[in-house]
């Protein structure tokens, strides 16, 4: 008797979104997708979406773990057996590899707010042939990140990318030097002897037809001239950058990235209508995550919506703002806040004023910390690229040697409730790492402590006994393992050479 053949891809997202009562555009809306985009899935005109797009559907679709196997074996019957967040096997050519495990910013763990509009003119310009460089410009935790990712999700299976995107995450390079080759591990393109790195990037994306994102470029603008190169030299290749300024490049297409919107007046906006703006529902969606009974209603409405605009809208600082809710109800968290801003405000006089309210919005859960939570805090900000448990213990000194009065495990803890870490999902031993603008700010307060070259020292031994544990077991049978490992910490063992020297 033939086996009956699998459900396909379409057939179980369909069933999953009727049995969750929700129509294409609900489950678009909620997976921060395009309806069309999940009518294409459904109707088998898109061939096996992207990790990322089955996760957001997952996650929007709130699914059981086994609802959730069967719909990532039905995408991928290759990755059943795998979690969702390793890395996809090769696929195409051989050079060519899509990062989705390390990265601890581009892989979204919530859905996207509002955006919409933004995400249709940037897939316009970019997969219409407009332009070839655009830069999402705008200051730290604005949202660049989030939109150029909806974007790239979105035009993946356009006609124009049929190589797809590539994330490439620049936050952790100092080094304008570093990019090219940075660009090469993300693109799992090997440097090999004397051929000129920048060369063997042409070479390889000569014919691609790719979008390639690099995020965070504000730190390496020098290395501007390889884009400029790389675009010159790749006919079809696409770059969409987000940096805090632009790469004033010939042919760039700059995008400021505003803050959310934000509710005119609560006295004059029904409730109903209040909910639907987008600071407003950022706010009222991680607060719920903070805390479970938490609802927007009419007697926090006006409250949240003032906190929302003294926030400029900014997604970051609202969401370490509602990270708190559980403690401080909007009210109080006003009152507080208010009081801060203005004293607040005076000691960042040379920052414009946006990022001046976030600086605070940081400052502010900073201070809830207790000062060895403070510590913990600060000297996290050393790791590139996020860190384990173990390179956090040993680089922030543990309890046992009497150097923190805080349990690693606790205090990372307690910094995640507070959006100040993030606990990316990654396969395999947990991670933790930071936003570039939380790292900027406990990289601010190691500086001020005085222990910076303390730390580094700790950082850079542990990685160096990494290194040294590595070396005999890249030749043995637990080869795999060990590649895998030195891959996750990539960022980690760059920024120990740079440090070691300086
Ligand atoms: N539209 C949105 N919906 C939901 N969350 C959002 C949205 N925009 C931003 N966020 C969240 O706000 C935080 C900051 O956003 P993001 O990292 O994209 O900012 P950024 O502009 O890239 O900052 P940086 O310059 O520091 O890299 C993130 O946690 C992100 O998930
Ligand atoms: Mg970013």
């Amino acid at each position: 008797m033939p086996h009956p053949s699998p459900p396909t891809f379409g057939q179980v997202l369909r069933r999953l979104r009727l049995v969750a009562g929700l129509s294409q555009e609900e489950l678009a809306g909620r997976a921060g997708l395009s309806t069309r985009g999940v009518s294409d899935h459904e109707r088998e005109r898109r061939t096996s979406p992207r990790p990322e797009t089955v996760r957001l559907l997952a996650d929007a679709l709130q699914l059981s773990p086994m609802d959730r196997a069967a719909l990532i074996a039905a995408a991928h019957p290759e990755l059943a057996a795998t979690p969702l967040d390793a890395s996809p096997p090769v696929a195409g050519a051989p050079t060519l590899t899509v990062r989705v495990g390390p990265s601890l910013s581009l892989v979204p763990p919530t859905r996207l707010v509002g955006r919409a509009l933004e995400v249709e003119h940037l897939c316009g310009l970019l997969g219409g042939g407009n332009g070839r460089l655009v830069t999402l410009t705008g200051p730290g935790g604005v949202g660049k990140t989030r939109l150029a990712l909806a974007a790239a999700v979105e035009l993946e299976s356009s006609e124009r990318f049929t190589d797809g995107y590539s994330p490439v995450e620049l936050a952790p390079v100092r080094e304008p030097a570093l990019v090219a080759s940075t660009i090469a591990v993300a693109l799992s393109i090997k440097e090999s002897g004397d051929q000129p790195l920048a060369d063997l990037l042409h070479e390889a994306l000569r014919d691609r037809h790719l979008l390639l994102v690099l995020d965070n470029f504000e730190q390496v603008l020098p290395a501007g001239l390889l884009v400029a190169s790389l675009l010159a030299n790749c006919p079809n290749l696409v770059i969409l950058v987000t940096s805090w300024e632009r790469l004033h490049l010939r042919g760039e297409r700059e995008i400021p990235v505003e803050p959310l919107a934000l509710p005119d007046s609560a006295d004059t906006m029904p409730l109903a209508r209040i909910a639907r703006v987008g600071a407003v529902q950022l706010f009222v969606e991680r607060a719920g995550d903070a805390d479970f009974n938490f609802v927007l209603d009419a007697g926090n409405a006006a409250s949240i919506s003032e906190l929302c605009r003294q926030l400029d809208g900014l997604p970051l600082a609202i969401e370490l703002a509602a990270a708190r809710v559980r403690v401080l109800p909007p009210e109080a968290m006003l009152t507080r806040l208010t009081a801060r801003l203005p004293l607040l405000t005076g000691g960042a006089r040379d920052l414009p004023l946006r990022q001046q309210t976030l600086r605070n919005t940081i400052a502010w859960s900073h201070d809830l910390l207790t000062p060895d939570e403070q510590a913990l805090f600060r000297r996290l900000s050393v790791f590139a690229g996020g860190a384990s448990i173990a390179a956090i213990e040993a680089v922030a000194g543990s309890p046992d040697t009497g150097e923190l009065d805080v349990d690693v495990l606790a205090g990372l803890e307690r910094l995640v409730d507070l959006s100040l870490m993030r606990r990316p999902e990654t396969a395999g031993e947990p991670r933790f790492g930071m936003l570039a603008t939380i790292r900027e700010y406990g990289l601010d307060r190691l500086h001020s402590s005085g222990e910076t070259d303390e730390v580094h020292q700790r950082h850079a031994s542990f990685f160096l006994a990494l290194a040294r544990e590595a070396e005999p077991a890249l030749t043995g049978p637990g080869q795999r393992e060990w590649l895998d490992r030195l891959s996750l910490e990539h960022d980690n063992l760059r920024s120990v050479m740079s440090w070691t020297l300086e």
